[in-house]
């Protein structure tokens, strides 16, 4: 037992984590083992690669991942370490390729990352065991998701939740309008809790609160999502939600999906609740509702019926982080003329500027060293869910090396 499993044993149920989860560099070590190196990843959507030979990279931490669009079609993933002395193989961010060409020494990969040329090896060199180590790919909905694991958690459930769910909102055919990073000054923990939440949202967002009723306890919400229901079902819609959140142990990814209302007489996440795309996949009118979907600890999405948001959190070091987001509109949608982009994107802008402020609060509050973590609220419910799940991800690990 270590002095990690020592503090998961200490933590007190219903309260919030200690300070050393948000501040030791040895736990935030122990996260990228049993959190991102154990599930899978959202790195983008396959839009941003539609051309064979088309490709971008996609980082953590210190790892970089390289997601190429093959001459078949096919989506290949591999770290960006060359297999000679390590030198990072792909120097840009995106672009069209039709080989990795190291600028080290020369040696040459395929856009599936197998060594194509090796300059004056042995005669009995064997390229075919030095290709960039790869990762496994799965793409969903346009979706396109890795795993660094060697034996990945099964995807199953998750994909068939992503077909029932941004399936119906035409993911797999939209495009992306804008992206958005948010470098943070906080532990990625911090960021992920305060996301999962909306006990801050009335206080912290006023925008948001004029609109989405999460702001709401629970009780009030559920009154407010029977009527949101009935509109979609009014729109001949179903929309399948579930909640599927467990344990890496148990062989599955975690996926967790729900509905909730947008106040009467709102159509999507806007500053003044109208529409701001047109509408995507099956939607033929607005149902006044969101679909939130919690993915595999770090990915989160956002579906309206005119728009949708890939929302993901990026741990940098123990103490800094990224928030990203993506937004998606049909892909036939023409910017200024069917949207307009400030529109788009103005509110989840405002909204995760001032989360990133009050993350960055938070983040200076807890690194005190008379911080004691505090009882967790009833609206945080998610959060408190979170919290008990990433300490057993992380406890699950020490027990399986044990
Ligand atoms: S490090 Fe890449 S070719 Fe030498
Ligand atoms: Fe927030």
């Amino acid at each position: 037992m270590d002095h990690i499993d020592r503090l998961i044993d200490l933590h007190v149920p219903g309260m919030g984590l200690d300070r050393a989860f948000y501040t030791d560099a040895s736990i935030f070590e122990r996260d990228m083992e049993c959190i991102f190196r154990r599930h899978w990843h959202c790195a983008g959507h396959a839009s941003m690669i539609d051309a064979p030979g088309d490709f971008f990279t996609f980082n953590y931490a210190q790892e970089t991942v390289v997601v190429a669009r093959d001459k078949d079609g096919s989506i290949h993933a591999f770290l960006n370490v060359c297999r000679h002395r390590g030198a990072e193989v792909c120097t840009d961010t995106s672009g069209n390729t039709e080989f990795f060409v190291c600028p080290y020494h020369a040696w040459t990969y395929g856009l599936d990352g197998s060594l194509k040329a090796a300059r004056h090896m042995p005669r009995d060199f064997d390229t075919r065991s030095h290709g960039l180590k790869t990762l496994h790919v799965r793409v969903v909905e346009g979706l396109i998701f890795i795993s660094f694991a060697p034996v990945p958690l099964d995807f199953a459930v998750v994909e068939e939740s992503l077909r029932t769910t941004i399936g119906r909102y035409g993911w797999g055919s939209a495009k992306i309008a804008h992206r958005e990073t948010y470098p943070v000054h906080a532990n990625w923990k911090l960021a992920v809790e305060n996301y999962v939440e909306c006990y801050h949202c009335g206080p912290a967002h006023p925008e948001y609160s004029k609109t989405h009723a999460l702001e709401q306890p629970q009780h009030r919400i559920e009154k407010l999502n029977a009527k949101m229901e009935q509109r979609t079902r009014n729109l001949g819609i179903e929309i399948h939600t579930g909640d599927n959140w467990q344990n890496s142990l148990q062989g599955q990814e975690a996926i967790h999906s729900f509905r909730y209302a947008l106040y009467d007489g709102v159509a999507s996440g806007s500053e003044d609740g109208s529409a701001v795309a047109p509408t995507m996949g099956d939607f033929t009118d607005y149902d006044g509702g969101v679909t939130s979907i919690h993915l595999g600890g770090s990915t989160f999405l956002v579906c309206y019926p005119d728009h949708g948001m890939i929302y993901r959190f990026v741990p940098r070091t123990h103490l800094t982080s990224e928030m990203e987001l993506i937004w998606l509109v049909r892909k036939d949608a023409q910017e200024g003329k069917d949207y307009d982009l400030h529109k788009l994107t103005w509110l989840w802008k405002v909204t995760t500027e001032e989360d990133k402020k009050i993350i960055e609060h938070t983040s200076r509050g807890v690194c005190s060293h008379y911080f004691q973590p505090g009882p967790i609220a009833p609206m945080e419910y998610n959060e408190l869910r979170y919290i008990n799940w990433y300490l057993d991800e992380i406890r699950a690990r020490s027990s399986m090396a044990a």
